[in-house]
C-alpha cells in the first residue's frame, strides 16, 4: 500500500517552506490542495470558479471537491509510493476518506502561534516562475527577481483572521484525531527556517 506523509498546522506555519526538504529526504512528490486550487482558479476551471469563492473569504473548500481532487493525484504515476500532503487533509472526513486510499505513515505538525501568522502571511512573497516562498524580513527574495514577486489575494490582514478562524473550528481537531492515533510528530515551527527543517530531518529519519 502506499506510505503518505502529512504536512499538517495552520496558515503561514511554513508547511510550503519545508515540503521540499521533505520531499528530498522521502523521495515522494509534494502534493499541495491549495496550489492545486490556485492553479485551477488562474485556468478558470469549473472548480476554480468554485472554489475561489471559498479561498477568497478564507473558508475551507468543501469536502467533496477536495476529495475528488485528490482521488484523481493520487491515480498519477508518481504517488505510486505514496505523497507528501501538504494542506491536506484539513477535515477529520478528509482524514478517513485519505485512508481508504493511502497509508499515514505520520504527520509532521508544526507549531506556530497565532500572533506570527499574520506578520508572516502579509509579509510573504511568491515568485509565480519558480513557486518559490519568501518573506521581505524572515526569507527576503533575491534583488534580482523582486520586481515579479506576487503577493496571493487571500495574504490580506483580514482574510488571515478567517483562515485562522477556520484552521482551530476545523482543522484543529484532526491533529487530535492523529495525536490519539500515535501519528502525530509535533515541531516547534518559530525557530528559524534552518532550525525547523533540521528538526524535521531528524523527525523523519526515525520514520524510514
Ligand atoms: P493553502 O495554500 O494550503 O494555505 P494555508 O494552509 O493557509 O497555508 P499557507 O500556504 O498560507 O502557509 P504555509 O504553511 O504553506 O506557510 P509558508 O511556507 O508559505 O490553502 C489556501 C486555501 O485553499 C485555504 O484557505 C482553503 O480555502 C483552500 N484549501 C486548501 N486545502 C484545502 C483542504 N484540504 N480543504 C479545504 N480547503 C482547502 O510560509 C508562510 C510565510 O512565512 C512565508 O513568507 C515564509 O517565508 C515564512 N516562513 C516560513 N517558515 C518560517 C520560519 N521558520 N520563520 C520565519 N518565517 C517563516
Ligand atoms: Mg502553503
Amino acid at each position: 500500500m502506499k506510505e503518505s506523509i502529512v504536512l499538517f498546522g495552520p496558515p503561514g506555519a511554513g508547511k510550503g517552506t519545508q515540503a521540499e526538504l521533505i520531499s528530498e529526504l522521502t523521495g515522494k512528490p509534494q502534493v499541495s490542495t491549495g496550489d492545486m486550487l490556485r492553479k485551477a482558479v488562474s485556468d478558470k476551471s469549473q472548480l476554480g470558479i468554485e472554489a475561489k469563492k471559498y479561498m477568497d473569504s478564507g473558508l475551507l473548500v468543501p469536502d467533496n471537491i477536495i476529495i475528488d481532487l485528490i482521488k484523481n493525484r493520487l491515480e498519477e504515476k508518481d504517488s505510486v509510493s505514496g505523497v507528501l500532503f501538504d494542506g491536506f487533509p484539513r477535515t477529520i472526513h478528509q482524514a478517513e476518506e485519505l485512508d481508504k486510499i493511502t497509508e499515514v505513515k505520520v504527520v509532521i505538525s508544526l507549531i506556530v502561534p497565532d500572533e506570527e501568522i499574520v506578520e508572516r502571511i502579509v509579509g510573504r512573497r511568491m515568485d509565480p516562475k519558480t513557486g518559490d516562498i519568501y518573506h521581505i524580513s524572515f526569507n527576503p527574495p533575491p534583488e534580482e527577481i523582486s520586481h515579479r514577486l506576487i503577493q496571493r489575494k487571500d495574504d490580506t490582514e483580514e482574510t488571515v483572521m478567517q483562515r485562522l478562524t477556520s484552521y482551530h473550528e476545523q482543522t484543529k481537531p484532526l491533529g487530535e484525531w492523529y495525536e490519539k492515533q500515535e501519528k502525530l510528530v509535533p515541531i516547534k515551527g518559530n525557530e528559524t527556517i534552518e532550525e525547523v527543517g533540521k528538526a524535521i530531518s531528524a523527525a523523519i529519519s526515525k520514520f524510514r
